[in-house]
């Protein structure tokens, strides 16, 4: 049997903008997927046992196939290559935690070991981006890059094709954070092609916001690198007024997002595709964190306490 594993993310600031060539922040969680993969005679069966939203792995299913398939011939395995996967581990299925990348990778780590293909870090993150986009059409890499080496990175896509840069950043103070899940299951896909459509429709509207995004990503970083979580936090609730400006969010996210502020959070935006998904808020220190995320919960929905800028690759 082989075995691998994955981080999930959280985006700090950038979402759907990486896409466009915009750089961005992504933190890894330090909760991870994990996978099996063990050879066997005929077809792919997969036994997913990951907890979170209700359908969500139902909802991935078929994306789940094609991005499989993908996968093996991103690694030059045949199509029929028959295998039993397990999916499990300690990251929940919740839209815009990087589910879906987490279990790319986790998966391409297992084959790899169970097929001896010794495939390193490297390769892996390129089967996991063609794998990605099953879930995401046109993916940024953000979301793999992040799965494959975790902590937290800067990120910004390639568009010519060549290596996309990433830069491992130290930032000067981890911070608690909250993820709240509306527990609505979003499709990355068509919220990433929705994007690039009304870009195109209206430039005049979405340019500044673009322009504006990349300024944002760079102020954020130093932020963080500097330890101003009072900036970051401010930084983030701009984010979240462009992300809305791109027509991404939803009334569940902006709802969490104003109450996580209304409990004291420094700052709180969409995170991932939005649509449904999840919500980050910056609340460092345990109180903080704990008021933030209690308030979610009492509200009635599912929350993930963890830190960025703690956890090492
Ligand atoms: C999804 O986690 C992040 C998006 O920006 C898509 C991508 O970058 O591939 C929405």
């Amino acid at each position: 049997m082989g075995k691998g594993s994955g981080y999930g993310k959280v985006i700090l600031f950038g979402e759907h903008f990486v896409v466009h060539g915009v750089p961005g922040v992504v933190s890894a969680t330090e909760a991870k997927t994990d996978a099996q993969v063990t050879k066997t005679q005929n077809g792919i069966t997969i036994n997913d046992q990951r907890t979170g939203s209700k359908g969500y792995a139902e909802e991935k299913r078929l994306q789940q196939l094609e991005s499989i398939q993908r996968m093996l011939k991103a690694i030059h395995l045949p199509a029929n290559t028959a295998m039993i996967i397990w999916i499990g581990g300690n990251l929940p299925g919740f839209s815009g935690l990087g589910a879906s990348a987490a279990s790319s990778v986790a998966i391409a780590r297992a084959i790899s070991e169970e097929f001896k293909l010794n495939l390193a870090d490297e390769k892996i993150n390129e089967a996991a981006y063609e794998a990605e986009k099953a879930y995401a059409g046109n993916p940024s890499g953000i979301d793999n890059t992040a799965a494959t080496y975790g902590g937290l990175m800067w990120f910004k896509k390639n568009l010519q094709g060549g290596p996309d840069t990433v830069e491992h950043l130290n930032v000067h103070t981890p911070s608690e954070i909250v993820i709240g899940s509306t527990g609505k299951v979003a499709n990355t896909k068509a919220m990433v092609e929705g994007v690039a459509q009304r870009r195109k429709q209206y430039p005049q509207k979405y340019d500044p916001l673009f322009k504006r995004a990349g300024e944002l990503a760079l102020e954020g970083r130093k932020a963080l690198e500097a330890g101003n979580l009072k900036k970051a936090g401010e930084l983030m609730n701009e984010n979240h007024t462009l992300l809305q400006g791109i027509e991404v969010s939803s009334k569940e996210l902006d709802f969490l997002v104003e109450l996580a502020r209304e409990q004291g959070a420094l700052g709180a935006k969409l995170t991932g595709g939005g649509g449904g998904g999840c919500m980050v808020a910056l609340t460092p220190g345990k109180v903080l964190q704990e008021k933030v995320a209690k308030a979610i919960e009492n509200a009635g929905f599912q929350v993930l306490r963890t830190k960025i800028g703690a956890q090492k690759p």
